[in-house]
């Protein structure tokens, strides 16, 4: 079951970029070209908003009791969470970054609720998008960074 939790975690990252980029367009050009809201802006930002909260409930089971969880590893003697990158990275970092992300996305899809003018709604929406984006680029653990890197798709090395 971890290993189906993690690679659902992995592949779910991108329905998210995906998601995320589609709802900066949208409500980036509805606040641009002063569009009146709609629907079909409400439901992409549901998605988004759904594939966020799965992957934060994911997350969580796994900073507990993952592979990697606070729950199944013991620091080496003497050794703090901050000094360690590793676990610094997984126990920290990245969940607190996720976390605020997943705020801001949360926040974003709550403006098509409000009882505020479109043009707002739309301003509102488009600048939490955008602060998610760039908490999630700056803290998935990309194939590229040392020591926490990861694959790019699940099951690959
Ligand atoms: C938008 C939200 C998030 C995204 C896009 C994301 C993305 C990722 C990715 C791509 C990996 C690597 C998966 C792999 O090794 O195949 C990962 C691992 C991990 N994530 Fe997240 N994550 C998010 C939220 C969270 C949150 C909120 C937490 C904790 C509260 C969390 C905890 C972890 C942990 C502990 C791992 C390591 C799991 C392991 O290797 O066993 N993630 N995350």
């Amino acid at each position: 079951m971890d290993t189906g939790l993690l690679h659902l975690h992995n592949l779910l990252r991108w329905v998210i970029l995906i998601l995320l980029l589609v709802s900066i367009y949208k409500a980036y050009m509805g606040w641009k070209n002063k569009r009146a809201f709609s629907a079909g802006d409400r439901k992409t930002w549901l998605f988004t908003l759904i594939s966020a909260h799965i992957t934060l409930l994911i997350g969580l089971y796994q900073v507990a009791l993952g592979r990697y969880g606070i729950f199944k590893n013991v620091l080496p003697e003497g050794e703090s969470v901050m000094k360690n990158k590793f676990f610094r990275f997984y126990w920290i970092e990245h969940p607190v970054a996720m976390i605020l992300a997943v705020i801001l996305i949360t926040a974003g899809y709550g403006m098509a609720k409000k009882n505020l003018s479109d043009e707002v709604k739309y301003r509102k929406a488009f600048v939490c998008f955008l602060l998610a984006l760039v908490l999630i680029l700056a803290s998935v653990p990309w194939p590229f960074r040392e020591i926490v890197g990861r694959p790019w798709f699940p099951g690959m090395q």
